[in-house]
């Protein structure tokens, strides 16, 4: 039989620390941006940017807020306390590799302390050598989502130079206590949502700049990050032999929707803006059409004399990203437009949806792998994919999920497809293999998991974890190396 996957295949699953850990004032802790995010009900999928708006104000209710009633990443799923059960299911399931994020903040509780905080590095050495027990390789990102709510208000988030320091610090700390459980790093989670949701990704608080000066600050931060991003690969290879450091993208391939050749000079204007974050952390430079369209738009980027170099200098190892969707993009403005991850695209009439509008494109994610290697040549990651949907428990206690079974075979099959064209795909870590808050709207109810987890929007419920019946299908998938579908 001629195998589908490589042999090394890592299959496992991914999550965030803002989104289970759950703890956020525990062993030290200090508030993230995340803390922040409050529970947006009755969801309208179209107005993500609405969604995730934080104003001063918003940000100053919550800081004296000491509950997490309306603050579900505040109680995520308690992976905090229950790591242990969770990671024995993760085992069950045969992982080979988990992807989770540390919480910048249980490390270093502003963002300016000096040395790490201990409760928190003795609570990921207990993570650490709880998935060492299975074998389970973790594959860890450094920044998701959860910068600390300090940095942003002293230095507006990344818009602050001083934050790089104070990151390639936090990196260093991992590096050096975790170096010896953890190979595989990311170093900031979808960097290029930066465009989309500056505040979660940056801590750029929108008001505190000048509507016509907003973008540049983003670009400014995005360039912060970029350094960052570049240092802390350095230390990465200098501090653990064998590391391999990869960058996150949100893969948003863009269709035109239309032969008309102003719709496919709008999708590839589109492609080419979304590549310019891999291109960076990729090839070390800027792109030549970014620099041009900066300078159109009138945006200075302030570069210190050696950034270019630090760049160059320290490239990633290999690419990850998320894939949920591709978008269509028209010239038309009277196309109907729908809801993507952070993003919006015109409806693509070939394609179906899950219930958050979320467009459905196994295809799309055959097309994605092609397109990244050949661009860049280097091992490929999917670290996140999946689907949120509603999940019912039945009488007798099961929870039967087929569309989350279908719509991951069609994706396999779409990987197993762009191996057998030649990609080099090192491994899927579905989002989430257990069901966690939702980055968007905090929702519990928008759930991804292979594990069911009992507790509502509301964050009622016993947290009892349930297998669903994808449980047994994904186990066989890893079991058979996706060789049974
Ligand atoms: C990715 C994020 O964009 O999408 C995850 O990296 C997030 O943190 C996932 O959870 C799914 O999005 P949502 O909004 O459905 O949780």
């Amino acid at each position: 039989m001629v195998e589908k996957f490589p042999k090394e295949f890592l299959w496992g699953g991914a999550i965030a620390a803002n989104q289970v850990e759950g703890a956020w004032n525990v062993g030290g802790k200090g508030l993230s941006v995340a803390d922040m995010a409050s529970y947006k009900s009755n969801l309208s999928v179209s107005d993500y940017a609405g969604h995730n708006k934080v104003t001063l104000e918003s940000i100053e209710k919550a800081s004296f807020d000491n509950s997490d009633d309306i603050y579900p990443k505040r109680r995520g799923i308690d992976f905090y306390h229950h790591y242990q059960e969770d990671i024995a299911l993760f085992a069950e399931l045969g992982f080979k590799t988990l992807r989770l994020s540390i919480a910048w903040t249980r490390l270093f509780p502003t963002g300016e302390e000096l040395e790490p905080n201990q409760a928190g590095l003795d609570f990921y050495t207990k993570v650490f050598e709880e998935l060492k027990k299975y074998e389970i390789e973790p594959i860890v990102t450094l920044s998701h989502y959860e910068m600390p709510l300090h940095l942003s208000l002293k230095y507006d988030g990344w818009y602050g130079r001083e934050v790089v320091t104070h990151f390639v610090r936090f990196s260093e700390a991992c590096f050096t206590h975790f170096g010896s459980y953890v190979k595989y790093w990311l170093t900031f989670n979808e960097i290029d949502s930066i465009t989309r949701h500056p505040f979660t990704t940056a801590g750029i608080i929108p008001e505190r700049f000048a509507d016509d000066k907003l973008e540049e600050a983003i670009y400014q931060a995005l360039h912060h990050q970029f350094v960052a991003s570049a240092l802390a690969t350095k230390s990465c290879h200098a501090i653990i032999p064998n590391s391999q450091v990869g960058c996150m993208i949100t893969k948003l391939t863009t269709y035109p929707h239309t032969c008309n050749p102003s719709d496919v000079e709008k999708a590839l204007y589109q492609n080419l803006n979304f590549n310019f974050y891999s291109d960076v952390q990729v090839f070390g430079e800027y792109p030549v059409m970014i620099e041009k369209l900066f300078e159109r738009k009138g945006i200075m980027i302030k570069m210190e004399e050696q950034d270019r170099e630090i760049l160059k200098e320290s490239p990633v190892d290999f690419i990850s990203f998320s894939y949920y969707m591709t978008l269509t993009e028209s010239t038309d403005p009277t196309l109907e437009r729908v809801a993507a991850n952070t993003a919006m695209g015109v409806r693509n009439p070939h394609l179906s949806e899950t219930e958050w509008g979320w467009q459905i494109d196994p295809k799309g994610l055959k097309i994605s792998l092609m397109e990244l290697y050949d661009r860049y040549k280097k091992p490929l990651f999917i670290v996140e994919n999946g689907m949120g949907a509603r999940d019912t428990v039945e009488e007798d206690g099961s929870i039967q999920d087929p569309y989350r079974i279908a719509y991951f075979r069609e994706h396999f099959k779409a990987m197993a497809e762009a191996i057998e064209m030649g990609v080099d795909l090192i491994g899927f870590t579905s989002w989430a293999p257990i069901d966690l808050v939702s980055a968007s709207t905090s929702q519990m109810s928008k759930r991804y998991g292979f594990i069911y987890v009992d507790q509502d929007d509301d964050g009622n419920g016993t947290l009892e974890r349930k297998k669903k019946a994808s449980f047994d299908w994904y186990q066989n998938v890893i079991k058979t190396n996706g060789n049974e579908l």
